[in-house]
């Protein structure tokens, strides 16, 4: 079958677009045939080796697919030949990546696709989506009422916390370019401020004397001083960009208003945590309330050019799909 795979780790120039072995699926194991694969920063990661992650080569790039199911083993019930489906963890911890014309899925890791719902468009959030939720619900325990500052809510995992938070009930304040403003006023943020604003502390002060419970920045720049300033008492602060990044924690007054800071990574989540978070994904896709803001199609030969469009920064908020039926 044709894949966009590499056969060591390295530049984006490593992918290639060929012929490799189909994959062979286990009694626990669906195969797929495979619609739409995004590509995301992560994706970028594994291939480049920054993230570190069992591979074995060749090995097909990218982890998230929408796809039809071609058959599933007798240890893999609710699944059958037809069924439209998606998968947002695939290519990392040894397990092959979804760039390619079929795809094998360990039933833990498959979900069906909602009624109606376009390929492309449903695979371009699936992986910011499940980011919003481990940060929001797993990590960050936020509870109705309380107040979610999302930094960069103009971006991909930024749009689908405003998404996620609002739909849980919380108060969103959102930082954003001011070209971004309306986009996080339609996801429902209560507050918008634009991240170049030289005094925006001060600005989130003012909107939220009572301080922010759930601080969140995708931006990476994770000014743990800043966020520890407008931090409410009890209040999380979720670190989940930035990967070199070695900010100064001000420890003292962290702890003296019972905060906490806590990381993660979605490739270290659980089956049973990806699961939770997919039935909230579905339900926002299926009901339209979550879209990329542009999805360009493509054809998987396009793999390695698109990731070396989001190692250059080139994309902005709009979501590439690979499509294998396509190249
Ligand atoms: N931990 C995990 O499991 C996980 C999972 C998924 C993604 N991530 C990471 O999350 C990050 C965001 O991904 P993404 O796909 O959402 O990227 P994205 O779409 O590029 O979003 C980043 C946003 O941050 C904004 N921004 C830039 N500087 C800012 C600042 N100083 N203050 C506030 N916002 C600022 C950007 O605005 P401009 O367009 O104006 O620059 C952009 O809207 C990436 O680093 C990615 O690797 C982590």
């Amino acid at each position: 079958m044709r894949a966009a795979f590499i056969q060591e780790l390295g530049p984006a120039e490593n992918i290639r677009y060929g012929e490799i072995d189909p994959p062979v699926p286990g009694p626990t194991d669906v195969l797929v045939d495979v619609e739409a694969v995004s590509v995301n920063p992560v994706d970028t990661f594994v291939r480049s080796g920054l993230f570190r992650t069992p591979v074995d080569f060749p090995f097909a790039v990218s982890r998230d697919l929408v796809g039809t199911v071609v058959s599933a083993g007798p240890g893999a019930p609710g699944f059958a030949p037809g069924d439209r489906v998606w998968c947002n963890s695939l290519g990392h911890g040894g397990r092959q990546g979804a760039a390619a014309e079929q795809a094998v899925v360990p039933v833990d890791r498959l979900y069906h696709l909602p009624p109606g719902v376009d390929a492309a468009e449903a695979v371009a959030v699936v992986h910011p989506a499940g980011t919003a939720y481990l940060a929001l619900f797993t990590h960050g325990r936020v509870r109705p009422g309380e107040t979610v500052l999302v930094a960069g809510a103009g971006g991909n995992v930024g749009s689908a916390l405003v998404a996620m938070a609002v739909e849980a009930g919380a108060r969103v304040v959102a930082t954003a370019a001011a070209r971004d403003a309306d986009h996080c006023r339609s996801l429902g943020a209560a507050e918008v401020l634009d991240y170049r604003d030289p005094d925006l502390t001060a600005r989130i002060r003012e909107c939220s004397p009572a301080g922010i419970d759930v601080h969140i920045d995708t931006s990476g720049r994770n000014d743990l001083a800043a966020a520890v300033d407008v931090l409410a008492p009890r209040g999380r602060i979720v670190l989940l960009a930035g990967a070199r990044s070695q900010p100064v924690l001000p420890a003292g007054p962290l702890y003296m208003k019972d905060g906490s800071v806590v990381g993660f990574v979605i490739s270290h989540a659980t089956t049973a945590e990806l699961a939770e978070a997919a039935v909230a994904i579905n339900r926002l896709v299926g009901s339209g309330r979550l879209r990329a803001r542009s999805v360009e199609r493509v054809p998987l030969s396009e793999a390695a050019r698109t990731h070396r469009r989001i190692e250059d920064g080139e994309l902005h908020g709009s979501r590439v799909v690979l499509l294998p039926k396509e190249s």
